[in-house]
């Protein structure tokens, strides 16, 4: 039998967990190539380096069959007109799933299919769950005017690749608008640009 105590841990939904296995911290400087206006990109970056997200992991176990939960925080905030969003990644193990469940926040997933390119938005927040299904690139936006905090639960063989989505990025950007957070095409934020 495995130590009962590596199967349980604490956490708080505004704050994770009280003993994380690794944390992940993202910083706008990181972030380059993520935000389709990268003339607001270059300017934020010019005027600081903030918090973007950060992502706390607990790992009890390694194997094969076992499963990692992440306790993802996306910070509230814009570059230009684009919510604050995490880099985005599709497994490397491309066909392996992930459930996310919201704590709080409002905000969306993208999800692209990477086999066909198909895209679509699906609202996560406090008492939401998402199912990724397998080969569908997934990245998290945080559109409310409070941090986003959620669960990823995902095989620990799965495995993140962040340059196949930003080699062929995600179609959709989800866009500050006086009625509420607008999805647009990304290629016509870059065409409001040139
Ligand atoms: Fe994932």
């Amino acid at each position: 039998m495995v130590d009962i105590e590596r199967l349980v841990r604490d956490f708080n939904p505004e704050h994770g967990f009280t003993e994380p296995d690794s944390v992940t911290e993202r910083r706008l400087h990181d972030l380059s190539g993520v935000f389709a206006d990268t003339a607001a990109y270059e300017a934020a970056c010019l005027a600081g380096n903030p918090l973007v997200y950060s992502v706390q992991i607990f790992t009890p176990g390694g194997g094969e069959g076992d499963l990692h939960v992440g306790y993802g925080t996306i910070e509230p905030g814009t570059v230009g007109s684009e919510f604050f969003m995490t880099k985005g990644h599709v497994h490397e193990r491309a066909e392996m799933a992930e459930v996310y469940i919201g704590l709080r926040g409002k905000g969306y997933m993208l999800l692209q299919d990477v086999r066909d390119g198909g895209n679509r938005a699906v609202e996560l927040g406090e008492g939401r769950i998402v199912y990724v299904p397998g080969h569908t690139a997934h990245r998290t936006v945080n559109s409310g005017s409070g941090r986003l905090a959620y669960f990823g639960i995902y095989s620990a063989a799965a495995g993140h690749d962040y340059r196949r989505i930003a080699e062929d990025d995600f179609d959709a950007v989800v866009l500050r608008g006086a009625a509420g957070p607008r999805l647009v095409p990304r290629r016509e934020v870059r065409d409001m640009k040139s």
